[in-house]
């Protein structure tokens, strides 16, 4: 019943009790040592690792609850398997509340221990598949809390290396869920300013007005309501990193307002008359295109190139797809936080193949929900079923997109052949002639392909077609 031989350490005085385990686990195959008590066992532990502990909890010396808190003490989490006189039910809720992987009861059948094992084994095999992940995660394809194996995203930690420490603005572009805001963050807690402030504010939160004394400050009287003054963000930011969140939609009084203390380094409260020197860094981000907003009037050039000196541009997450397995395992992570979760490679696989408009975002948010749905501890491809309703995800009709959509809804090649056809088509105008030109095939295998019965006329082959 097991795949493949583990180590198992069986600690009880009763030497009839040990040889009986271990003729029992040798029985199913696996390997296994047994010592005679909880001091003897946590320095076995100590030396060599075991895939799984069974111990018994009543002991001469420490107990089997004993042992168990020191071994977590000194940070060895093998499973360990807890056997309990019959009835002493105390004892039962005892050991796994000291964190016992479970407790068989006194006597047990030999099933109920190799089932209980089994399980064991499972957990800690998990475990170290998260934790070498992790590890993986740590060296070479995160900083701070952004996953990226991807050479734009290699790119993109160079650059927040290079610039975390200074004060130059930055000016952040991606599509929304990218992860700017991430970004952001981290240029901030990753440099010289990490001790100070990091305060983001998104831009289309507020009116205009309201957005003037919440960035600036104001004194008092300065409007109806005014009652006491102010301090604005700029200064509650002092010292560290003002955020500001989609700067595309900034209005035009304001970005004049914005451009001045970016050049003055000073600030002037709504209604005061004096001004104060603020030691911000400004760190913008948006996803529209400021290029085209400066063209239609609707953003500052001069700002923009204030903002913009340090550019970093996050792909869209479909042009870096090795990116996906490593952010899939790092949300499964993330959101599977009440017992260890894992997520299968061919459902790894199927998340490769999708278009992802929504970004890392969305990725995210797929995996909570399926988190949530799926009952068991592993992500399968039928843990998301999103990828059935393709049609709706990949764009119809647009030709572009027919092999994309083909391979994310793993069509057949004469369904795509069907589609392909069809998409010929429509674009030589329900001309059959033109399209088995194009299609380079003979104009009766298109019919006999089905596509006669529209009741279009037959065209003569040599006919060119309308337009
Ligand atoms: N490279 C990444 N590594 C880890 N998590 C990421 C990454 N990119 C995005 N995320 C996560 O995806 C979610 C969305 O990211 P974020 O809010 O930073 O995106 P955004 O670009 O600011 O989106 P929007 O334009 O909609 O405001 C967050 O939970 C973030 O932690
Ligand atoms: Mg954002």
């Amino acid at each position: 019943m097991t795949r493949s031989s583990r180590s198992v350490l069986v600690v009880d005085d009763d030497q009839a009790m040990r040889d009986m385990v271990v003729a029992l686990l040798e029985d199913a195959g696996h390997v296994a040592q047994s010592v005679d008590s909880a001091d003897r066992a946590v320095e076995f532990l100590g030396e060599r690792d075991f895939d799984a502990v069974i111990s018994d909890i009543r002991m001469p010396g420490r107990s089997g609850i004993e042992m168990l808190g020191e071994l977590r003490e000194i940070r060895i989490d093998t499973p360990i398997i807890l056997m309990t006189a019959f009835g002493t039910i105390d004892s039962a809720v005892e050991a796994m509340q000291a964190g016992a992987f479970d407790y068989v009861t006194k006597p047990f059948k030999r099933d109920a221990l190799l089932v209980s094992l089994e399980r064991a084994f499972e957990r800690r095999a998990l475990e170290q598949e998260n934790r070498r992940l992790r590890r993986a995660v740590d060296r070479t394809s995160s900083f701070g809390e952004i996953i990226g194996t991807s050479a734009a995203m290699h790119d993109i930690f160079a650059l927040i290396r290079k610039v975390a420490d200074n004060r130059s603005s930055v000016l952040i572009t991606g599509e929304s869920g990218t992860g700017k805001e991430l970004v952001a963050r981290t240029l901030h807690f990753s440099g010289a300013r990490a001790e100070r402030p990091f305060v983001p504010i998104n831009c289309t939160a507020l009116p205009e007005g309201l957005m003037e004394s919440e960035l600036f400050g104001h004194v008092r009287g300065a409007f109806t309501g005014a009652t006491n003054s102010k301090r604005g963000l700029f200064e509650e930011a002092s010292g560290g990193t003002l955020f500001l969140d989609e700067i595309g939609d900034m209005s035009m009084g304001l970005q004049s307002k914005l451009l001045r203390v970016l050049q003055d380094h000073e600030i002037r409260p709504v209604g005061g008359n004096q001004s104060r020197h603020v030691d911000v860094r400004v760190i913008t981000a948006t996803n529209k295109d400021l290029r085209s907003e400066i063209e239609t009037g609707r953003f500052r050039r001069d700002l923009y190139y204030r903002l913009n000196v340090i550019p970093i541009e996050i792909p869209p997450l479909r042009e870096r797809k090795e990116d996906i397995p490593l952010l899939a395992e790092a949300f499964v992570r993330k959101h599977g936080d009440d017992r260890p979760r894992s997520i299968r490679p061919e459902a790894v696989e199927k998340l490769c193949r999708f278009r992802w408009e929504g970004n890392a975002r969305e990725l995210e948010n797929m995996i909570e929900r399926a988190l949530a749905l799926e009952d068991a501890d592993e992500l399968g491809p039928d843990s998301f079923p999103i990828f059935e309703e393709a049609g709706q995800q990949a764009p119809q009709g647009g030709p572009g997109n027919l092999l994309e959509e083909a391979l994310v809804s793993d069509m057949t090649l004469s369904e795509l052949e069907e589609r392909y056809t069809a998409e010929v088509l429509a674009k030589t105008d329900g001309n059959k002639a033109r399209a088995a030109r194009i299609l380079g095939i003979n104009r009766r295998t298109l019919y006999r392909r089905g596509f006669s019965n529209r009741g279009d006329e037959i065209q003569p082959e040599t006919e060119s077609g309308t337009a």
